[in-house]
């Protein structure tokens, strides 16, 4: 089964006809809303906003553990993330899409391993050289081509701590270091649902210029908000493109 992951401005889903919902509690505690079981495009899956019904949560008071635990724990075998974003590459101008295939994790204090390391556990590594699971992006891309999407088909997602927005001379810095583009809750979830051997994939879309990038002198959240609900309005289609593309393989 399919789990989604809903970010900003995206904390229900239209197209979804829900069947249940289900407040459930993890041994790290309560996920960030009730998992909304139901039907798209005929396929079972689970919903979950990441930042709370009511977009109460920011990025970094996130349980991130307890998401994806309780993801896991309801059937689901792979994860779709969707995440806002700003752009840092010139191709991922407000209003389009990345399926990143790799990550940079600026964040910090976060909970970030399901490894509760004490006298009786061994140190356990788990491998991240591809941190996004290659048949769920593929099925991404299939899908954002068939929509008639402007896309980024790889990319590296910085992630920052937030809740701030970053400064340009931030922006630059990690341009320098390869980000493509800039979110503040891609880890540690990625990393967590690698843990729990999910197949994690991001759909990202960029709803602004990150700080200083293509003459941006500033951020405007209006702004951010109008490009928001045009995406929110085309993700249904993309989403059923996704989710047909699973079901039929
Ligand atoms: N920075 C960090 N996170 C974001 C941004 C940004 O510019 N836009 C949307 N999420």
């Amino acid at each position: 089964m399919l789990g989604i992951i809903g970010g900003s401005g995206l904390g229900h889903f239209p197209d979804l006809v829900v069947e249940r919902r289900e407040v459930v509690r993890t041994p790290y505690g309560a996920p960030s809303a009730a998992l909304v079981f139901g039907k798209l495009a005929q396929e079972a899956v689970v919903f979950l906003a990441r930042h709370g019904l009511g977009h109460t949560i920011p990025p970094h008071r996130i349980n991130y553990r307890a998401n994806l635990w309780a993801l896991r724990e309801a059937g689901v075998e792979q994860v779709l993330a969707i995440a806002t974003v700003g752009g840092i590459h010139a191709d991922l101008a407000p209003g389009r899409f990345a399926v990143p295939d790799q990550l940079i994790d600026y964040t910090w204090g976060r909970e970030m391993t399901y490894a509760e390391y004490g006298e009786e556990s061994t140190v356990a590594h788990f491998d991240f050289s591809h941190p996004y699971c290659p048949t769920l992006r593929a099925h991404c891309l299939a899908a954002l081509e068939a929509a008639g999407e402007c896309f980024m088909a790889r990319g590296t997602y910085g992630v920052t701590q937030g809740p701030r927005l970053e400064t340009p001379a931030e922006i630059e810095r990690m341009a320098r270091d390869g980000a493509d583009m800039v979110g503040m809750t891609g880890m540690p979830e990625a990393y967590l649902a690698r843990e729990l051997d999910l197949c994690y994939a991001t759909l990202a879309a960029s709803v602004n210029w990150a700080a200083g990038r293509n003459g941006s002198d500033e951020i405007h959240m209006g702004a951010i908000a109008e490009i928001q609900a045009g995406l929110v309005a085309r993700m249904p289609n993309i989403l059923t493109g996704i989710i047909q593309r699973l079901g039929s393989t």
